[in-house]
């Protein structure tokens, strides 16, 4: 039996989730640990210090107050790695835990956000059960740290060094009891997910400028996309993608049969964007309806979860008495599964199969379907088990299933996509999104940009950007909110000489995470090849790493 480490429920050593909680039961990758390789990296770093203890320690002896801290722990600890992140140290009272490092994620710093309120929620529930009046407080900051082994020679421990590190400890020391305090730029990444309150400026040790401070207050409700959808230009190209669209609308509304369309693309590439559009422009016939559900980042690792997201999405719109029992059901996953001993995992499956397959058919016989799921390279393996037996049985509804997906081949959801395309035949269609020509990532500067701008910054952004509308968006941002470009009347004037762009720190979790993704001898050829430049002879490439692989 292997136990789960989220719940400690004992689960058959063959499973990949958990059957009483629904995580994965196979924890990330530790392998790079323990590298002690140097690097810089953009990590999110978060402190929180139990307190308490002194009037603890006056009444117990300190074996039972020692007992005490680490049943604290061991409810922390857990929270940590579910949320993808790992603990660095314990210091006293205190944990250290890293969220993105060694490896990264995309969306480490809401992570480190939701495990903060996870924590507070735990210390409170410790406090009931053993009638305690212990606190918690947090710091969170985000930044580019040196990360490897740390330590004398031999005594290394895989740990990270830098400004962003002394910046989270000095939160954490400045936050009351219950208090989770966030340094501006995970703040700033985060801002769409959670509720801050602005607690103005604080002066800190080892900082010579005060530091706004936010007060992490709550997530809100259903709002796991790493990144809002902003529409801040016009629609550049896409204009055949759109089309094919539309023709797959109106034969969904006419003709029964399952349609299947993937629309796949690098991250930023405009996937959204597109689905975004075709809604808006199907909206004014109203002859089919969309449901939108989608995966987070963490997606894979809880089963069900893609699922869940499909009932919920289900269940906001306008429902009536015969689709409600399978709703009630289905309904069900958004809660923990809890099937004990009770229902094994196949037939918690099949259940869900009926009811979802029954609430499709009910709504597609009152009307057309497009049933949406964003970020499919993320959805979890039961899930699209079971899209893929209910879609395998719809052939007769007037129901079309559309997946945004990144060209991640290895992936439940690719799988999926590649039965389906072949179930329905005809009737699939799959739509590779370039990148944006070259004048349509110059005109989508210009209107982000409107005025002139000086030759040096416009090139530089197209050579970075390669036609990705999300990185044209985001340098752009960067440069602006850094206060290197300024406008004055209707130009732009850089601030300061500009030879390379840095990147955003809102691109620094999708491009690590990526990179991080590679078996590590790609990796260290990758980050050889970027000294390099972007174009170089194949030689250079293969005589730098040769001569780097030789033992000195
Ligand atoms: N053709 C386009 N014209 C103008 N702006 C665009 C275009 N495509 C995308 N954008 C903008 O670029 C940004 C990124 O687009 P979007 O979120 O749709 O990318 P995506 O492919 O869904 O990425 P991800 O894989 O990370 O989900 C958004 O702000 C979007 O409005
Ligand atoms: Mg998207």
């Amino acid at each position: 039996m292997s136990p789960c480490p989220h719940c400690a429920f004992s689960n058959p050593p063959s499973a990949s989730f958990c059957a009483n909680c629904g995580r994965g039961l196979t924890r990330p990758p530790a392998a790079k640990k323990t590298s002690p390789q140097a690097e810089r990296r953009f990590v999110t770093i978060l402190f929180a210090d139990l307190s308490g203890f002194t009037a603890l320690s006056e009444t117990r002896d300190p074996e039972a107050v020692r007992d005490i801290i680490n049943a604290c722990f061991d409810r922390l600890a857990p929270i940590v790695e579910a949320h993808q992140g790992v603990i660095d140290q314990f210091v006293g009272d205190a944990i250290m835990a890293l969220f993105g490092a060694p490896v990264a994620h995309e969306d480490d710093p809401a992570q480190a956000c939701r495990a903060a309120l996870a924590m507070l929620d735990a210390i409170a529930a410790v406090n009931v059960e053993r009638d305690l009046d212990l606190g918690l407080h947090i710091g969170i900051n985000s930044g580019t740290v040196v990360s490897g082994g740390v330590g004398s020679r031999g005594r290394q421990q895989y740990s990270v060094l830098g400004d962003a590190v002394n910046l989270a400890a000095r939160l954490q020391d400045a936050a009351e009891r219950g208090e989770i305090f966030v340094g501006a730029a995970t703040a700033q990444l985060t801002r769409a997910q959670f509720e801050f309150v602005e607690r103005g400026v604080m002066s800190f040790k080892g900082k010579s400028e005060p530091q706004l401070v936010y007060q992490l207050v709550a997530a809100h409700a259903a709002a796991r996309a790493p990144r809002p959808l902003h529409i801040l230009t016009p629609l550049f190209g896409r204009a055949r993608e759109l089309a094919l669209l539309q023709d797959l609308l109106r034969a969904n509304a006419t003709e029964t049969a399952l349609r299947v369309v993937s629309i796949l693309g690098d991250p930023g590439l405009g996937k959204s964007r597109l689905v975004q559009e075709w809604r808006s422009a199907a909206a004014a016939d109203a002859a089919n309806e969309f449901i939108v559900a989608g995966c987070a980042p963490d997606g894979n690792l809880r089963a069900f979860a893609l699922l869940a997201d499909i009932a919920r999405a289900l269940e906001a719109r306008q429902h009536d008495g015969a689709a409600d029992a399978s709703l009630t059901l289905l309904r069900g996953i958004l809660e923990p599964v809890t099937v004990g001993g009770e229902m094994d995992a196949a037939a918690l499956q099949a259940q869900y199969v009926n009811a979802l397959r029954a609430a499709l058919t009910h709504l597609t016989a009152q009307t057309p379907i497009v049933l949406v799921c964003e970020d499919l390279h993320w959805a979890d393996a039961p899930s699209c088990q079971v899209l893929r037996r209910v879609l395998n049985t719809l052939s007769n509804a007037r129901l079309l299933f559309c997946a945004t997906q990144r060209l991640d081949r290895e992936t439940a959801g690719w799988a999926l996509m590649e039965a389906l395309q072949e179930l329905s035949g005809a009737a699939a269609l799959q739509l590779y999104l370039a990148p944006l020509s070259e004048q349509d990532a110059q005109a989508m500067v210009s209107q982000l940009a409107p005025g002139e701008l000086p030759v040096k910054v416009r090139e530089l952004v197209l050579a970075q950007a390669e036609g990705n509308p999300l990185f044209v968006e985001e340098l752009l941002e960067m440069l602006i909110e850094r206060g290197d470009l300024k406008r004055e009347g209707a130009q732009w004037v850089l601030t300061r000489e500009l030879d390379a762009l840095q990147t955003p720190n809102t691109l620094q979790g999708i491009l690590m995470a990526r990179v991080d993704q590679l078996p590590p001898d790609a990796r260290q050829l990758l980050q050889i090849a970027s000294v390099l430049g972007r174009e170089f002879p194949l030689e250079l490439l293969e005589r730098v790493a040769a001569a780097l692989r030789e033992p000195a």
